[in-house]
């Protein structure tokens, strides 16, 4: 019997009595997904699960899904590794706050993210709520972007000159891949229905969104700006702390996440995998 408890008083929860290195029944995946769309973010701790059923659990959700500018590790299409080593010294990968990959045409429904290395301090990430963030936003702010389409796009991470680029390449470990194709930009709309939940909620941020679609450009940067100053406010917050073996999912359309660092000297190694949605 799988038991779902929030963690502390925020909205995300921890589920256990589980064990995810076993095939998972119909009745059990559907209670999981139910608790993922109302949760949001759900960690199960204590896991011991090599690539084959993580790839195995992340099916149980919907296809895979896209994964462009990473290689996937050695032996496997699907699963990516967010990795540090002891000795690195560059910018902590993803520590901005996005949603995955949402300048594809069909951004991923959710992330699996297992910790295998969990360095002794820091490396927490940070979700936050974008439910909660239009439904607590100024009625001005919400006026704004109401019918609005921001346009996405990977450029400032994934070309080559970009924060993962050409330069970054030499010293991370990741073996990121940055792309000319990372300048192509997809539109979607600001305040967005969950499609499964039907949900209103925020969807994107300034980093992956770089405008609105008919909007004068500065008008659009002083409208993220706003925007991003109240998406991210702490109060829509909850910071998810790793342990070894932990398996955390979340779900792409209503959370931003942002990795943090603060574990300088310690290597980090999580293994990642992203579901698509479903048909
Ligand atoms: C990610 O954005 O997938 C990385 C999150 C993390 O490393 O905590």
């Amino acid at each position: 019997m799988i038991d779902v408890r929030p963690i502390g008083n925020s909205w995300a929860a921890e589920v256990r009595g589980i064990d995810l290195s076993e095939p998972l029944n119909d009745g059990t995946i559907a209670a999981l997904r139910a608790a993922w769309l109302a949760h949001h973010v759900l960690a199960f701790p204590d896991q011991r699960m090599n690539d084959d059923e993580l790839e195995r659990f992340t099916l149980c959700f919907g296809p895979f899904g896209e994964d462009p500018f990473i290689a996937p590790i050695a032996g496997r299409e699907h699963v990516i590794a967010v990795e540090r080593r002891a000795d690195e010294t560059g910018p902590v990968f993803a520590e901005a706050w996005h949603t995955d990959w949402s300048f594809l045409s069909t951004p991923p429904a959710g992330t699996c993210l297992y910790g295998v290395v969990i360095p002794p301090i820091g490396g927490d990430t940070l979700f936050a709520n974008q439910h909660l963030a239009l439904d607590r936003m100024p009625d001005g702010l919400r006026q704004r972007l109401e019918g609005r389409r921001a346009v996405h796009s990977a450029r400032a991470g994934y070309a080559r000159d970009g924060a993962y680029g050409e330069a970054d390449r030499k010293t991370r470990s990741m073996d990121i891949r940055p792309s000319d194709d990372a300048m192509k930009t997809h539109a979607h709309p600001i305040v967005r229905r969950h499609p499964e939940t039907g949900r209103e909620g925020v969807f994107g941020c300034a980093g992956y969104v770089i405008g609105f679609e008919d909007m004068d450009p500065i008008e659009s940067t002083m409208l993220l700006g706003e925007l991003y100053q109240h998406q991210t406010k702490t109060e829509f917050q909850y910071r998810h702390k790793w342990s070894p073996g932990m398996l955390v999912m979340w779900d792409n359309r209503s959370v931003l996440h942002s990795a943090t660092g603060g574990y300088e000297g310690h290597a980090r190694r999580m293994h990642r995998t992203t579901i698509g949605e479903r048909g």
